[in-house]
């Protein structure tokens, strides 16, 4: 029995040791009490994107913190959320035109859900409850958002509590008009039922860092416009670069009716997420009627200390050559997997921008895999901090990761195989 009374994420404590104890973390390394250095090659589940303590996230906390902390977000406003809301404007594509905030990345999604169905619901078509998802597609651990995400070993306990949803497939490489003629034939099946089709746009992250082509989204996009069928992009993941731009629903060149984002928002400081949305969907809530109102809040919306924090964040987009640093990271992956590419101990070795993924070559594959706790520890005793989903490992890194950083990642990576027996 685990002596500490706490109960960590995703952690099956029989089987784990001592949790690492972490104490500090600057740029791309985690520190632990007795000053041994980590390279966190997974930015800390997405979430860091400058690097740890980063200095003006930092000072934009230092600076809220003693102003306001917190403030009822229903009938009140305060300047870092609207300071913020204009910020946000500025950078994503035009016709996102509301912004709500929320507090994770589930509840982005929960959110980007509930106006789908309020905008169907108001408009008098509530028989809009379909909702279209992608095979192999994660977008939380929240009762909605399960139900909308893979159902597997991690949820199958919940399935009472999980909805109903219409499946499409993956677009395999070379598959994708299977994809988008599935889309068609559920809409033609289910004519005028579709409430919304929601997606995670060209990266499947913890489904196994699974990537699609651009165009595949653009099929999707307009099959969608095709029947009205609402378009929810979950850039949780996605978002602030990881796939080479601030979107990657702007390598396909759309603007999805709703778009969800939080992880980089704050760049990685604070727990903060916003639900951004076409006018229409918020018109379509805007009456005299209060029974007709957006029936969403949680205590903590649109945190003061979060917003001032993501605020900085957009000032760092907009003042740091931030997106040369993506590019130099987009190359510096690629020539490393080049290598790898190779190498028959590793196949399907893939990259979105800056996300790296390989799988290692076993028969022992899948979420439940033994091979991702024995890799997992491997990379801990080479100081990286990597958690192989199954047998795929992705590499992340915050963008100010060094050279010599990554080439100690793919180096313990390159001889996981060998060293462990694999
Ligand atoms: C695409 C996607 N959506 C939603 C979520 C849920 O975010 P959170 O863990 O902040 O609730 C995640 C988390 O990894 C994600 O990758």
């Amino acid at each position: 029995m685990s002596l500490s009374n706490i109960w960590h994420p995703f952690t099956q404590h029989a089987l784990m040791g001592e949790m690492t104890k972490i104490d500090r973390a600057q740029g791309a390394y985690l520190y632990t009490p007795d000053n041994r250095q980590i390279i966190d090659a997974i930015s800390s589940w997405w979430v860091i994107t400058h690097g740890h303590c980063y200095g003006p996230l930092v000072e934009a906390v230092k600076e809220q913190v003693g102003k306001l902390d917190q403030v009822i977000f229903a009938g009140h406003t305060h300047d870092p959320a609207e300071k913020l809301g204009e910020a946000l404007m500025e950078m994503v594509p035009p016709g996102l035109d509301k912004i709500f905030f929320s507090d994770s990345g589930s509840t982005a999604v929960e959110v980007a859900l509930k106006m789908a169905l309020g905008y169907w619901h108001n408009l008098g078509e509530g028989q809009r409850q379909r909702i279209v998802v992608m095979e192999h597609s994660y977008h939380g651990d929240t009762i909605g958002t399960m139900s909308v995400g893979e159902r597997g070993v991690y949820n199958a306990a919940y399935s009472p509590l999980l909805f109903e949803v219409d499946t499409i497939p993956f677009p395999t490489p070379g598959k994708e008009r299977e994809t988008s003629e599935a889309l068609k034939k559920l809409l033609v099946d289910h004519r005028g039922q579709v409430a919304a089709l929601i997606i995670e746009p060209l990266v499947l992250g913890a489904g196994g860092m699974l990537m699609y082509d651009a165009t595949v989204l653009k099929d999707l996009k307009a099959i969608c416009e095709s029947d009205d069928v609402v378009f929810i992009a979950d850039e949780v993941m996605t978002g602030w670069g990881r796939t080479g731009t601030l979107f990657a629903c702007e390598q396909a060149d759309i603007v999805p009716d709703i778009l969800c984002t939080s992880k980089g928002l704050t760049g990685g400081l604070m727990p903060l997420a916003v639900t951004l949305c076409h006018q229409r969907i918020f018109d379509a809530h805007y009456s005299e009627d209060r029974a007709r109102m957006f029936f969403h809040s949680s205590s903590y919306t649109a945190n003061p200390i979060a917003c001032a924090v993501a605020y900085a964040n957009t000032q760092v987009w907009k003042n740091e050559p931030v997106r040369d640093r993506i590019d130099a990271l987009v190359s510096r992956q690629n020539d490393h997997l080049q290598k790898l590419a190779a190498d028959p101990r590793f196949s399907n070795t893939r990259q979105c921008g800056t996300i790296a993924a390989v799988d290692i070559t076993v028969s022992d594959q899948g979420y439940l895999s033994n091979i991702a706790p024995k890799l997992y520890d491997y990379f801990q005793k080479c100081d990286v901090l990597l958690r192989p989903l199954g047998n795929t490992v992705y590499i992340m890194p915050p963008y100010c990761v060094t050279d010599d950083d990554l080439d100690k990642i793919y180096h313990a990576l390159s001889n996981a195989p060998d060293l462990l027996g694999l």
